[in-house]
């Protein structure tokens, strides 16, 4: 049996099935996520702040995307694995964009790409329709997409139609012009739970949360949270286990172990001289 696919997913969402995706930027991760029977894995360019050690997505490479993706590909078996374009890799040329996108699905192994969409984004639904003609399955993303955070002015939730937030009929509008030009998803990000059921109830195709409430189709959330290895906690997100402690623990013993003789013993040895435990 192969990796999920997008009638896989859609027979899911007509069946009324809550959707699951999480993201993963290695490949030890992406196997336990994998094995953890998600339907989908985004290699986020959360990445940014959440495995590559920047403050913020911005900085995050097409490169390093791709180095990212080609990471958790080789590692997942059953889940869609979808690659996440950075900051700046599409929307400067209709050809650069292809190309870039191309290099996820050729290079790097995903079966889906995704971008960002600010409300009524022109230039990235012409993306999307260009990508989808050529069989690049796409997801889309609104709400609050971090790659404008810079004119967003912070993390604010989206819907609500004042100075940093854009109204709900902006994004519903938005959503219903990414399904049109081919996406096969979207996802929603930091809206009202009205917003989100709205959007929801405007498209035919799933949509997936991370902090857009209750009536959508799916939920994302990003694994170093939900590991409780981000060292934050967010109000749409939930941790699920407390990896720092268990990691930190670890490392407090090896260096004990170490220090007190304890490791290597005779066991860890090759051919050892006096069997020393
Ligand atoms: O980059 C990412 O991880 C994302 C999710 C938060 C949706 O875009």
């Amino acid at each position: 049996m192969g990796r999920t696919s997008i009638p896989d997913i859609i027979e899911k969402y007509d069946n009324g099935e809550s959707l699951t995706m999480l993201t993963a930027y290695d490949a030890p991760i992406a196997r336990q996520v994998d094995n953890g029977g998600v339907d989908m894995i985004l290699v986020g360019d959360s990445a940014g702040d959440n495995h590559l050690g920047y403050d913020d997505t911005l900085p995050v490479t097409l490169d390093e995307a791709l180095s990212n993706t080609a990471a958790v590909d080789r590692a997942v078996e059953d889940a869609m694995v979808i690659g996440d374009m950075p900051f700046l890799s599409y929307g400067t040329s209709l050809e650069e964009s292809v190309n870039n996108a191309g290099r996820f699905m050729k290079e790097a192994g995903a079966d889906a790409v995704k971008l960002e969409t600010a409300p009524y984004g022109e230039t990235t639904i012409e993306i999307i329709e260009r990508l989808t003609e050529l069989g690049m399955p796409v997801v889309g993303h609104i709400g609050l997409t971090p790659q404008r955070m810079n004119q967003i002015g912070g993390g604010y939730v989206q819907g609500r139609g004042d100075e940093s937030s854009a109204t709900l009929e902006a994004l519903v509008e938005t959503a219903k012009r990414i399904e049109e030009a081919g996406a096969f998803s979207i996802i929603i990000e930091a809206v009202t739970e009205e917003t989100g059921k709205q959007v929801t109830e405007a498209v035919d195709v799933p949509t997936i949360g991370i902090g857009a409430g209750r009536y959508v189709d799916g939920q994302v959330l990003v694994i170093t949270d939900v590991l409780g290895l981000s060292g934050e906690s967010y109000k749409l997100s939930k941790q699920y286990a407390d990896l720092s402690t268990i990691v930190q623990d670890a490392v407090e013993t090896y260096v004990d172990d170490v220090q007190n003789g304890e490791f290597p013993s005779s066991e860890n040895a090759f051919d050892p001289i006096d069997g020393r435990e």
